[in-house]
């Protein structure tokens, strides 16, 4: 059996994987243990094994993308022939097409610059609500697609126009926000009569509860690094304006305060969650996506006078970071069962039980959810709360960063297949598990109407995290769970209109308020189904193991067989 992270010899070197791929195995200890950084270039995570991934008989681009995108001329139009199908010969599934046009309809432009893509091209839903903007997490899949095929250009435009956006003074009420804050959504405003086109955005201050976007700014570096990674250029990230837009972003979240943990505090509805569902504090999905976010920078970011205060700052938080949520976020059978012996109360530092966590408050469910074989990252961990809830997102990011051990990734993918009917069900992919009900649905989200039992944010299906999933799957070496998935997916997106998210136990009904055209489920699906029949796109989203950030750890049963 080959290794899913070895160093396999069948991976393709393809056009999207050369320049900065070199620096991207940074080594944390070098920069830790040495008062002088140096950047010590390694080995590509092109080198990841990828045995398990049948090509589809294409081979690898040769960096032939001219004339995908004319910027004078708007897009030609590929309906029906985009450029990976065009460039591998593998015959598309029959909604290929249509995705494509689908997603191609969404595409918003700023003086007469495509710009980025809206949320839902939904003509039949009554309310437009925020609809109808530009979401920087949304656009994330959308960007993925146009990158993977070629059009690289419109996500050249959304990096730079957010980052003028991001210097906007922001303010609610009386009270101004932080001048990293990187916007949830923006809108293009076309004046027909001047005929000039403006910008507005949404830092939070008119989204439904004044929610703030602390996904955005890692969101934005992430995709800051897919663009660089993809297209080669080094010259984007390497702007002024793109290292101050980083160093803004970072230091809005590497200040120093009252924090006793290296985990990111936040308010409820921070990210992909954005109503109130319990997921404040040390939310998943946003420690994945900032451990994220500063491994890209790090790889980004200048080591001149100002770079290289934040330089030292990420190491030393990747490394507190990653010891913390490999130890305290990490679940698995033995683990469940030394926290319901736990005992309580202990003082010092000799505690085992380090945030007091009563075994009481272990859910039920729980106890016949987890397998013998697998685990994952919960929900949240702080004074006397573990938040035990699966969140896809959050466990699919940890894994693309190598947050997660190459073990804890083996065992998250363990997990799914053996709780396929609850984690995937009839479509992919439950946003978390299980959903919360009665009482505490009143408790937790304040008697969220939208947010009922297994509907949207609570335990609702969202075909958007497919990418995500296909992404985890390649780098894993299982594929075949990418493929059932899609499958999946397939036989249903185009016939009910590439819905939002799904409800139900099992994801089978099309979301009670779900919005139709939602772009993101659109891309998501294209995003798969590129990277599956070309794997080397991984290395867009994915960054290999740091070997200096593996964890002291005394458990457990599932990591080692
Ligand atoms: C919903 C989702 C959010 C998304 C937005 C636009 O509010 O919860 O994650 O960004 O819709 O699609």
């Amino acid at each position: 059996m080959e290794l899913p992270f070895g160093g396999g010899g069948g991976m393709r070197r393809s056009a999207s994987h050369t320049s900065l791929s070199e620096s991207d195995d940074l080594d944390l200890s070098r920069l830790l243990n040495k008062p002088r950084i140096i950047v010590e270039r390694q080995r590509s995570f092109d080198d990841c094994s990828l045995s398990d991934v049948s090509y589809s008989g294409g081979h690898a681009r040769g960096g032939g993308f001219d004339g995908m995108y004319s910027p004078g001329g708007g897009l030609r139009s590929l309906v029906g022939t985009p450029a990976s199908s065009a460039l591998h010969s593998f015959e598309p599934h029959p909604i290929v097409g249509d995705a494509w046009e689908a997603l191609r309809r969404s595409l918003v432009f700023f003086r007469g610059q495509p710009l980025g893509t809206i949320a839902a091209f939904d003509h039949a839903s009554e309310e437009v609500l925020n609809y109808d903007q530009v979401f920087v997490r949304d656009f994330v899949p959308s960007a993925m697609a146009f990158l993977m095929n070629g059009e690289t250009d419109i996500v050249k435009n959304f990096l730079l126009k957010t980052l003028l956006l991001q210097g906007w003074e922001k303010k609610v009420d009386r009270f101004k926000l932080g001048e990293g804050a990187m916007p949830a959504s923006f809108k293009v405003l076309h004046d027909s009569k001047k005929g000039v086109d403006t910008l507005h955005a949404d830092f939070g201050e008119s989204a439904i509860g004044r929610v703030a976007p602390v996904d955005s700014g890692f969101w934005w570096i992430i995709l800051l690094r897919a663009y660089t990674k993809c297209t080669g250029d080094l010259s984007l990230s390497e702007t002024p304006e793109c290292q101050k837009g980083m160093r803004l972003i970072l230091s809005l979240c590497l200040s120093e305060g009252f924090d006793t943990f290296p985990t990111l505090l936040c308010a409820d509805g921070c990210c992909m969650i954005d109503r109130r569902m319990g997921v404040y504090g040390y939310p998943i999905e946003i420690q994945s996506l900032f451990f994220m976010a500063l491994r890209c920078a790090l790889l980004m970011l200048k080591h001149d006078a100002e770079g290289k205060e934040f330089v030292e700052k990420i190491a030393t938080r990747l490394h507190a970071l990653s010891y913390h949520m490999r130890s305290y976020f990490w679940l698995d059978f033995q683990q469940l069962n030394d926290i319901y012996r736990y005992k309580t109360e202990e003082y010092s530092h000799t505690a085992v039980n380090k945030f007091n966590v009563i075994p009481d408050s272990i859910p039920d469910w729980l106890f016949d959810f987890m397998p013998c074989q697998g685990g994952f990252f919960i929900g949240n961990v702080s004074p006397a709360r573990m938040d035990f809830r699966w969140f896809a997102l959050g466990n699919m990011i940890a894994i693309l960063s190598s947050l997660a051990t190459p073990e804890q990734s083996m065992a998250i993918m363990d997990l799914i297949e053996e709780r396929w009917e609850e984690l995937i069900g009839e479509m992919p992919l439950k946003i978390c598990y299980p959903a919360i009900e009665n009482h505490e649905w009143r408790i937790v989200t304040g008697c969220d109407p939208k947010n009922t039992r297994w509907s949207y944010h609570n335990g609702g299906s969202w075909p958007v995290l497919l990418w995500l999933l296909t992404a985890a799957c390649i780098k894993t070496g299982r594929p075949q769970i990418a493929r059932r998935a899609i499958d999946l997916a397939e036989r249903r997106l185009l016939k009910d209109g590439w819905p939002e998210y799904y409800d139900g136990k099992l994801g089978r009904y099309v979301g009670k308020q779900a919005r139709k055209f939602q772009t993101w489920s659109i891309a998501g699906y294209l995003v798969a189904k590129m990277m599956l029949e070309d794997p080397s796109h991984l290395g867009m989203i994915s960054l290999e193991e740091d070997k200096a950030m593996k964890p002291v750890l005394k458990r457990s049963a599932s990591w080692t067989n």
